[in-house]
């Protein structure tokens, strides 16, 4: 990878049942097809430590963490998934594509369930530092319809989910000021509907961003 094109790291956020997933997959087909290397991620996970760590996040009841505690399970995974997965790959010339990252933490752990924002900033600085992303598109959609996609999966392995829809229409409000708030490095994307209509919102905002 040139230096006037160097790798990204690209993250996607949002609310349950927004579509991430799907889009992160299909935004690393489009960089492939104009020959840009790639990886798919995800938090929390992406490394083999992370992934253990995950399975006592995601599972079990909603009140089993403190959110203080969740945040710095949250944390210990991303310390591992950026030194172990993330930045090996940015440094070979692979651009990273992460479905989540620190912004889940300031809408899940303090916007939504209460940890204090100081809190959680200050447990950032002390494990990845200034280590950002270069683009975050927000994926956003109305709670209603993002229950009707959760209740249509074939397994529900999440705890997050089990929170009352209170909980999401908080989240919900979080991202969309993140978006207004900080627009350099934002980009709302209105995920209602075809999957197909949504991709394409996604590569106008990466295509537009980075020059493609
Ligand atoms: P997902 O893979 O379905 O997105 O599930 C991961 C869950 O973990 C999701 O409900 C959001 C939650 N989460 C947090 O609460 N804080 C975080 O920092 C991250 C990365 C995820």
């Amino acid at each position: 990878m040139s230096d006037a094109n160097p790798a990204r790291f690209i993250t996607l956020e949002g609310g349950e049942g927004a579509g991430k997933s799907t889009q992160a997959r299909r935004l690393s087909e489009a960089l492939h097809a104009r020959g840009i290397e790639n990886i798919v991620t995800r938090e929390p996970g992406g490394s083999p430590g992370a992934e253990d760590i995950r399975k006592l996040l995601v599972e079990g009841e909603p009140g089993r963490w403190t959110p203080e505690i969740e945040t710095l399970l949250m944390f210990a995974a991303r310390v591992d998934h950026v030194a172990r997965t993330i930045r090996p790959a940015l440094e070979s010339g692979a651009w990273v594509i992460c479905d989540r990252f620190t912004d889940s933490t300031y809408a899940y752990q303090g916007a939504a369930r209460g940890a204090d924002a100081d809190f959680i900033r200050r447990i950032e600085e002390a494990t990845i530092g200034d280590f950002r992303t270069d683009l975050t598109l927000i994926l956003d959609v109305p709670v209603e319809e993002a229950f009707g996609r959760i209740e249509s999966r074939a397994h529900a392995e999440n705890r997050f989910e089990k929170f009352d829809c209170a909980f999401h229409e908080r989240l919900r409000q979080y991202f969309r000021q993140l978006a207004q708030r900080e627009s350099e490095r934002c980009v709302l994307i209105d995920s209602r509907g075809e999957t197909e209509r949504v991709s394409q919102q996604i590569w106008r905002a990466v295509a537009s961003r980075f020059n493609l």
